[in-house]
């Protein structure tokens, strides 16, 4: 038995990674966070809930052998993107992070999934807008489906009650942010609330064998809001992302018990919501300037995603003593590392010339896999020739000029094709496993790579 006491005692937990500290530190010791730390008061005497309450409905031990595979049966949400990226379709009881900065359109794909989900009983929670706002909504992208049910919610308990009450074939939470339980003291979107809220919903969602999409919105860091232990306790976990400038979007999966997270799934935002892009590669050459020298593609991991990002270049001469290089999203001292390398290696000479790199889109790239793509978009800019096309560079630049194996080559390759790059340039020292549509490159050194473009 557990000793129980009426003293609330005060703990901080860090919002990044959920990790518990008796006490305020600047720096998460777990997953070195800043200023990530906030305070959270604890009643030791509640129990924690236990996964199944009544003792005679607990689970009990299978055979293997015995266990039906039935729960594998996937159900098609109507839209084949998104299909494609949950690994075929919904799991019967599966629960779903959908996340994604705000705006980006997380709750139009899911109306647009319940509205393509005619024959299913759908229940659709929302904490952020009202009904009226999700029917205004539901004009621009569709059809009324018949078996659509439209509850304006906040209390997690009151959910799991009307969830019981219409008995969906499938539920959507929209978003974790804005869902609490009445008897904890934080905030709605704190880290306790969100934690024990997606609990609630796991337990709902398998109990009852309902698959149910939840949302949740991601912070300006893009880790997302509220512990990783929500992550770790979901089966999947969609990305939705893209630029505010763009139309396009991205969906992919970072994570999925029930299929790969090599697929990506590909949307642009119109006036009557979320198309699907069959033939991403051709989008995503649209935006690329053609016949233009100094640019180059290549791909980073980021966490265990892989990006694949336009670097572009420019180099011109100056009448200055002391020429200029300016780096945005590349870091500046490898980049005059790179440029080291160029000179005293492949001859090429930067000396007399200002040299700026930017990455498109905002992003940055801190992972060495990208030092390649830059590279070579340098030397196009500097020699004023266009790099072939649907061609991307991979790899690690050493100071000897030699290529260095990557992480990850696999992912990266898988997401170069899916985005229709026929040729990929890569270290020789990677020996990809599996089999690759697009055409493989191996270089042993930065100058056998410019012979072999
Ligand atoms: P939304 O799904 O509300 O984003 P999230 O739930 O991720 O916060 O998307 C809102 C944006 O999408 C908003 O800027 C308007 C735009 N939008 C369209 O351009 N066309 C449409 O048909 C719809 C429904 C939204
Ligand atoms: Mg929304």
């Amino acid at each position: 038995m557990a000793k129980t006491t009426s003293k609330t005692k005060t703990v901080y937990i860090c919002s990044q990674c959920g990790n518990e500290n008796p006490k305020w530190a600047g720096q998460c010791p777990a997953c070195g966070a800043w200023n990530s730390f906030f305070e959270e008061v604890v009643q030791p005497e509640k129990p924690l809930p236990a996964m199944v309450a009544d003792p005679l409905k607990r689970t009990q031990p299978k055979r293997l052998r015995e266990i039906s595979a039935e729960s594998e049966i996937r159900q098609s949400t109507g839209i084949s993107e998104l299909d494609r990226v949950l690994g075929g379709g919904i799991v019967k009881g599966s629960l779903i992070l959908v996340s994604g900065e705000p705006g980006i359109g997380k709750s139009t794909i899911l109306l647009q999934m319940c509205m393509k989900m005619k024959d299913l009983r759908i229940l659709y929670v929302s904490g952020e807008e009202s009904p009226r706002q999700i029917k205004l909504r539901a004009d621009r992208v569709g059809e009324y489906p018949e078996n659509l049910f439209i509850l304006p919610e906040t209390d997690i308990a009151a959910v799991v009650e009307r969830t019981e009450e219409v008995a969906p074939d499938l539920l959507v939470v929209d978003s974790i942010q804005t869902m609490y339980r009445q008897d904890m003291t934080s905030a709605p979107g704190s880290v306790p609330q969100v934690r024990e809220c997606t609990s609630e919903l796991m337990r709902l969602a398998k109990a009852n064998e309902i698959p149910t999409f939840v949302v949740s919105h991601v912070n300006k860091e893009g880790a997302i809001a509220g512990p990783k232990v929500m992550e770790h306790m979901v089966d999947a976990v969609l990305y939705f992302e893209g630029e505010r400038s763009s139309d396009h979007r991205i969906l992919r999966a970072i994570k999925n018990r029930f299929g790969s997270t090599n697929e990506i799934g590909v949307f642009e935002m119109t006036e009557s919501g979320l198309r699907e892009i069959i033939n991403p590669s051709e989008m995503f050459l649209l935006d690329k300037p053609e016949n233009v020298s100094g640019i180059a593609t290549l791909c980073v991991m980021e966490g265990t995603r892989p990006i694949i990002a336009e670097v572009q270049t420019l180099v011109s001469k100056t009448p200055f003593p002391s020429p200029r290089r300016t780096a945005v999203g590349f870091d500046y001292q490898r980049l005059n590392l790179i440029l080291a390398v160029l000179e005293r290696r492949c001859g090429l000479f930067f000396g007399a010339s200002d040299v700026y790199v930017n990455v498109i889109g905002g992003l940055r790239l801190d992972e060495p896999a990208a030092d390649l793509g830059v590279a070579v978009a340098m030397v196009s800019a500097v020699k004023d020739f266009v790099l072939p096309e649907k061609t991307m560079f991979i790899g690690e630049i050493g100071l000897a000029g030699e290529l260095r194996a990557v992480s990850g080559i696999e992912k990266r390759l898988h997401e170069a094709a899916s985005l229709g790059f026929t040729r990929c340039i890569i270290p020789a020292r990677n020996k990809p496993k599996g089999s690759f549509p697009q055409e493989i490159i191996p270089a042993y050194s930065i100058k056998d790579v410019l012979n072999k473009i």
